[in-house]
């Protein structure tokens, strides 16, 4: 029997049964585009991507995002977007919004409208706008602390633009220099609210007052970018010392092989946008 609102009696039509709304994790990606050989290189030199195992790669990092509990939301490949796996830089994904970002290399710029099309239903949509330029791999988001990159992909008046669209919502919004990588988030990514992993060859932890950062293993320098869902931390395969780094700190690690995709220079957060929504 359903009860009504007093919990006291069967629910009837001028007392509906309450709707359970049961918050999921949702994991947009997109699959890896037959181009990505074309794509963008900023710090590394272009060789060969093996189609098939980045294919492989990527349904892996698909799979164990499903196994920690994450609803699959995956995009169509888009064969004229060779970066367009890497969602993560077309969009900020906050609880109360979205901003669909204007990614610094204009050969990504027509990645944006699935990615807006996709998001509609989960949130309100707002937009950086030109001039300014924002890749979503410069957006380090850690509770209330918007941390972003000012990198070759990304500018002051991005930062600005951003601060004016969510100060209502209690953000702090802050600039943070970037040198020797792509990305913000090539450099330093969140373990938990109050604990991130930086290469600090790449960016200064002077950025990020309050917060203890873990430091790579010297030998790995691209290991600063893992992913965080619900306790687990994803950290890449190749990069093992790290892993073990972390998880004497504490932490429950998984390893995850995105060699293969590391070479169109992605990493683990590139290749999604996790938020919770709204199940009914
Ligand atoms: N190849 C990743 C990017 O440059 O956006």
């Amino acid at each position: 029997m359903q009860l009504g609102p007093t919990g006291s009696g069967p629910a009837s039509p001028l007392f509906p049964a309450p709707i359970t709304v049961v918050r999921m994790r949702t994991a947009l990606t997109r699959g890896v585009s037959p181009s990505i050989g074309q794509c963008e290189l900023t710090h590394l030199e272009r060789q060969p991507i093996d189609f098939e195992v980045a294919l492989s790669q990527h349904k892996r990092y698909e799979q164990v995002l499903e196994d920690l509990g994450c609803r699959i939301e995956r995009l169509g490949e888009e064969s004229d977007f060779p970066d367009s796996v890497f969602v993560e830089d077309i969009a900020i994904v906050l609880d109360e919004l979205a901003i669909i970002t204007r990614p610094g290399a204009i050969s990504r710029r027509g990645e944006r409208e699935s990615v807006e099309r996709a998001l509609r239903p989960h949130r309100r949509l707002e937009h950086v706008q030109a001039p300014a330029i924002l890749d979503g791999g410069d957006v380090l988001v850690v509770g209330k602390d918007i941390y972003v990159g000012i990198s070759s992909r990304s500018d002051s008046e991005a930062v600005d633009q951003v601060r004016a669209i969510v100060t209502d919502y209690g953000y702090d919004v802050g600039k943070v220099n970037v040198r020797g990588c792509l990305h913000l988030k090539s450099a330093v990514t969140a373990l938990t609210e109050d604990t991130l992993i930086i290469n600090p060859d790449w960016v200064v932890a002077d950025h990020f007052p309050g917060r203890t950062c873990i430091q790579v293993d010297p030998s790995e320098p691209n290991a600063a970018n893992v992913l965080r869902v619900g306790d687990t931390i994803l950290f890449a395969a190749s990069f093992p010392r790290t892993g073990n780094r972390l998880a004497s700190a504490g932490f429950e690690v998984r390893p995850v092989d995105v060699s293969e995709l590391a070479k169109a220079e992605g990493a683990l957060t590139c290749c999604s946008l996790l938020f919770d929504s709204a199940a009914v």
